[in-house]
């Protein structure tokens, strides 16, 4: 497939949720960038008309980030709209008018996975998927073989190189930058491995619940919603080897081999919890047993990694919202007092904003020997101005490359770890809102425990960032 850049979007699911909650400011931060200017035609089945689509997009712009007069007046002037069923010939014999001319569009297929099938189908059917590329959004299937099935039914009709599956955590600058951080930086490289870090522990803390999303998220559960994309995607930017080169292939060929290296996971490994009032959200069944958090413990059986154990959490309703990684060191030989030493560590934050720190002992004032914790932080504040996730897969995504996007590989081996697990009914606790989930997490605890995410004490920006 030429790397030439798509020539119309197509959304579909255009008056869903996603399209309100992120896809239109995504639309319009690339037109103020200078980054869109072709159709935009939105298909969905809700009786609307293209003013009423209009409305809907200026609406969502005001609720999420504000509208800008020039570029929502250009989003308006790019947008199109198709009504119609997904099963419908009708729906697609539209689309292909709109289509007209146009050599490679790029197809978003912002709807449930359940629909994809029938949309690609129809789109192979009245010529929609020849140059075209497709953008499908998480989740990726539902577990190893539904996600086995969605891969057959795409590459159906299209090439993998025209395939762009979504983890919008790719489109964060931290995320992208644990990797930078550690290739560019050879002093990383010193100790990045088995022979000096003792655990490596990732948290996603949400302080708030499901957000109206009780039907979706009972279906899906943490470890589906975050853990098996997400933080694995986090995981693997932390485990990774360099690529051999910088093209998407390269890249995407490291991640997926952390992966294989990764044995499935077992009961044992894991704890999930549920935070109590749950099951009261509407479209969440009433004895419902899907988790809203889970703490996993995984091991990467690479030359680097072998015996480091990596512990992943995630949950709603804990604390604070943060995403953020911790690698602690091991101790050294007892040359000085072992009591002195505190926990020597390595944070990288990745939201909010982004944040480097290296915790370590220093000798504490006064005469006596003794120890005293500290961080050299590196942060910085989240830039008003920078791309968000969304922007920047969209624009990737349009210009045809995948570095950022999930693999059919990567996919099926993320499944693989958690697929034994999310088949066996593994207990659930209830854990109250506000804490750090469940007490029986306590099993799935790294050495020293869990770090907890402290949000607003960061320093400044502008002294942290001196050299
Ligand atoms: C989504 C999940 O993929 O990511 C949500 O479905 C979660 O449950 C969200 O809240 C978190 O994304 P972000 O970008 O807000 O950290």
């Amino acid at each position: 497939m030429s790397n030439s850049h798509s020539d119309a979007l197509v959304f579909f699911g255009a008056t869903g949720d996603l399209a309100y909650k992120k896809i239109f400011p995504a639309l319009q931060a690339m037109i103020k960038r200078g980054h869109l200017n072709v159709p935009v035609i939105g298909v969905a089945k809700a009786g609307w008309t293209l003013d009423q689509l209009r409305a809907r997009a200026h609406d969502s712009l005001e609720k999420h980030g504000g509208v800008d007069a020039a570029a929502f007046e250009k989003l308006s002037s790019l947008l199109r709209y198709v009504d119609g069923d997904y099963n419908d010939a009708a729906t697609f014999q539209a689309l292909a008018k709109e289509l007209k001319g146009v050599q490679r569009p790029a197809h978003y297929l912002a709807i449930p996975p359940a629909m994809f099938e029938e949309v690609l189908d129809q789109l192979a059917k009245y010529g929609g998927a020849t140059g075209a590329r497709v953008i499908v959004e998480k989740p990726f299937g539902h577990d190893l073989e539904s996600a086995r099935h969605l891969n057959k039914v795409l590459l159906r009709t299209f090439d993998e190189s025209a395939i762009f599956r979504i983890d919008h955590y790719l489109g964060k600058r931290p995320v992208n930058n644990v990797v930078v951080f550690r290739f560019a930086n050879p002093f990383m490289e010193a100790f990045w491995n088995r022979n000096y870090i003792e655990s490596v522990q990732i948290t996603m803390a949400e302080d708030f619940g499901v957000q109206g999303r009780g039907a979706f998220y009972d279906e899906t559960g943490a470890i589906r919603d975050v853990i098996q994309n997400h933080l694995f995607q986090i995981l693997c930017n932390l485990a990774m080897e360099a690529p051999a080169r910088t093209d998407s292939e390269s890249v995407r060929d490291e991640k997926a081999k952390v992966l294989k290296a990764i044995p499935s996971l077992e009961e044992k490994d894991l704890v999930r919890g549920q935070f109590r009032g749950y099951l009261d959200e509407k479209g969440v069944a009433p004895d419902s047993k899907v988790e809203t958090f889970a703490a996993v413990r995984v091991e990467v059986h690479s030359l680097r990694w072998y015996g480091v154990p990596f512990y992943i959490r995630a949950g709603k309703n804990l604390p604070v919202t943060c995403t953020e990684v911790v690698c602690r060191l091991k101790r050294p030989p007892a040359v000085i007092p072992v009591d002195l030493l505190s926990s020597n560590y390595f944070r990288f934050r990745i939201s909010p904003g982004l944040a480097i720190a290296i915790g370590a002992t220093l000798m504490a004032e006064g005469e006596k020997l003794a120890g005293e914790a500290t961080e050299i932080v590196a942060s910085e504040h989240p830039d008003p101005g920078e791309m968000d996730a969304y922007e920047r897969v969209l624009g990737d995504a349009m210009a045809g490359d995948a570095t950022l996007f999930a693999r059919e590989d990567y996919v099926e081996e993320a499944w693989r770890i958690v697929d034994p697990v999310l088949k066996k009914a593994t207990p659930v606790y209830v854990y109250e809102p506000g804490s750090w989930g469940p007490n029986e997490a306590v099993r799935v605890t790294p050495p020293g425990g869990w770090k907890n995410p402290v949000v607003g004490d960061e320093p400044p920006a502008a002294s942290s960032r001196a050299a």
